[in-house]
């Protein structure tokens, strides 16, 4: 009898099993873990079917009919049966999620109000998200609205002790010193560690800046953030009881600029470096970073001082439609969003849900419908990484059928339109690139002068390829 090891049957036999065992654990690790993002409710309570939708659609000035939509009006922000509606759906199509991320904004665009106007839109977004996935690890945080005034985020601020009440459960006592001090936390994870932070506290509108005792660095979040990624490389094994290796970074505002407005950036320009060289000093130990704010979808990419990509920031787009009047901006559907990941935050899809308003009010019953796949919308093959991202952008600068593709989600397909000249610029530039100083450059290619140069040349080629 010949041996065990040469019989073909029994090493047939023994690559099967060994097959199968891999599949196995191949099943195993890659445990899908599903996380549901919410983004800027915007709630308004003095809304009003028989508002003026010039006005914010709010009772005062009331028409004598009715003539707006009781879930909402493009123009103006949601009212409670919008945020609702968006919960509700969010619960029926995800039951179950493994994380919840909320990433503020939960007031609307107003002016005058006071702290109990800020408290009411907290503590009722709060109560209908919470009481909703009772058992869900929610991670919230603020947005640069949930202040009264608005853009005023102050060291040891009031809000951050009553909204201490609201979260304490969701946080746990030892986020309390943090969020007292500055609104931030971070969270213990399955497998990597969230750190959640209140980046309202570098936004260029803050009008709290001249009271920050530390101008290089307020509340001391980033030497938080910075001894996280520190803890997070030094990591001996990919998890122990007391560090991970990923750290997932979750805020309202993120670094770079907005892509629908020329120049228009959120970070003061030294925080922005900051966060920048932060982010790619410890690029490896970073998971996902993820943000809201926009009110649009799309990424923005971070590149190293060589140019090469070392992080993808995401920004979801909102609950609320309200028209924003800056230049190139607008209104948007009403979405939330799903990111489909492993233990440690590698992300193997993206997934778009959203309701288009008109119908909506016009039928109350109206679901939230998928509305996109990164994967499927970008073609991109295995997870969503920042190299594949920036193969994407590469694709989209040379192929209008796939930037299209882009634009129509940028709105949630609210009358997507193709940006021309410096707003083009403004969208590829943004995505490109995250510091303000390599952004300026690029958008000088779509300045006037550049495209008067540069149009012509391309229209000829066109019709000189045509003419072959
Ligand atoms: C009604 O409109 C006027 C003029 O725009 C404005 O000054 C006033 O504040 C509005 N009143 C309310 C209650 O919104
Ligand atoms: C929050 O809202 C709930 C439900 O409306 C109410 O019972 C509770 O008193 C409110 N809490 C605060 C702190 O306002
Ligand atoms: C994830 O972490 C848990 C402990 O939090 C551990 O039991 C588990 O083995 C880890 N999963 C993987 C795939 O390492
Ligand atoms: C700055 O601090 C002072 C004193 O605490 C406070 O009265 C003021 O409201 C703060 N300014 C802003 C813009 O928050
Ligand atoms: C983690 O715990 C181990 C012992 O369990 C200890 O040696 C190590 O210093 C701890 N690391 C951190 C970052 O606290
Ligand atoms: C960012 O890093 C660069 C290069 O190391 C350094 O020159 C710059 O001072 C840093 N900026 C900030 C705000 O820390
Ligand atoms: C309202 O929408 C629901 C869900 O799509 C549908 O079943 C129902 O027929 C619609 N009602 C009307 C009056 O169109
Ligand atoms: C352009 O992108 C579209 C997807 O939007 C794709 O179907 C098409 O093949 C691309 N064209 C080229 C030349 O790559
Ligand atoms: C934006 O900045 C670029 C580069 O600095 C400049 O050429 C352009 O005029 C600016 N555009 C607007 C609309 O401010």
């Amino acid at each position: 009898m010949l041996p065990n090891a040469c019989n073909p049957q029994r090493i047939g036999f023994q690559t099967r099993r060994m097959a199968l065992r891999l599949l196995i654990l191949a099943v195993a690790a890659v445990d899908a873990y599903t996380v549901l993002h919410l983004a800027d409710f915007h709630l308004d309570v003095d809304y009003s079917t028989k508002g003026d939708a010039s006005k914010m659609c709010h009772v005062g000035n009331q028409t004598a009919k009715a003539t707006l939509g009781s879930f909402g009006d493009y123009m103006c922000d949601s009212p409670k049966p919008l945020v609702q509606h968006a919960i509700d759906e969010a619960k029926r199509l995800f039951p179950d999620p493994d994380l919840l991320l909320w990433t503020g904004d939960n007031t609307p665009h107003v002016d005058g109000y006071d702290w109990n106007y800020v408290m009411n839109a907290m503590n009722t977004t709060t109560t209908l998200l919470f009481s909703k996935f009772p058992k869900t690890q929610i991670l919230p945080t603020f947005g640069n609205h949930d202040y009264a005034p608005a853009n005023a985020f102050d060291l040891s601020s009031t809000l951050y002790s009553r909204t201490w009440d609201l979260w304490s459960k969701q946080l746990g006592d030892q986020n309390k010193a943090t969020f007292l001090s500055g609104g931030y936390y971070k969270l213990r994870l399955k497998n990597a560690t969230a750190v959640v932070l209140n980046t309202n506290l570098y936004y260029n509108a803050n009008k709290a800046y001249g009271n920050f005792t530390d101008k290089t660095d307020p509340a001391g979040q980033f030497a938080f953030m910075e001894a996280e990624l520190q803890a997070a490389e030094q990591c001996p094994n990919r998890v122990t009881d007391n560090c991970t290796s990923q750290v997932h970074i979750i805020a309202h505002i993120g670094p770079g600029v907005f892509e629908r407005s020329p120049n228009f950036t959120w970070f003061r320009p030294e925080y922005n470096e900051k966060f920048l060289n932060l982010t790619t000093r410890y690029a490896n130990s970073i998971g996902w970073m993820i943000f809201g704010h926009h009110h649009t979808d799309t990424f923005h990419l971070i590149k190293d001082q060589l140019g090469n990509v070392v992080q993808l920031a995401l920004m979801a787009p909102s609950v609320t439609p309200w028209f924003s009047d800056l230049p190139g901006a607008g209104a948007n559907n009403p979405s939330f969003r799903t990111y489909e990941t492993d233990d440690y935050g590698k992300i193997s899809d993206i997934n778009t849900y959203y309701i288009n308003l008109d119908d909506l009010n016009k039928n109350a019953s109206t679901p939230f419908v998928f509305e996109y796949s990164f994967k499927q919308a970008y073609g991109i093959f295995g997870d969503v990484t920042p190299r594949k991202m920036s193969d994407v952008l590469e694709n989209m600068k040379k192929n209008d059928s796939l930037f299209q593709t882009y634009i129509n989600y940028n709105s949630v397909l609210w009358k997507p339109a193709m940006p021309q000249g410096i707003y083009r610029g403004a969208q590829l530039c943004s995505m490109e690139w995250s510091d303000y100083p390599r952004y300026d450059d690029c958008m000088k290619l779509y300045s006037h002068a550049a495209q008067k140069f540069t149009i012509p040349i391309f229209s000829l080629l066109f019709y000189v390829l045509n003419q072959l």
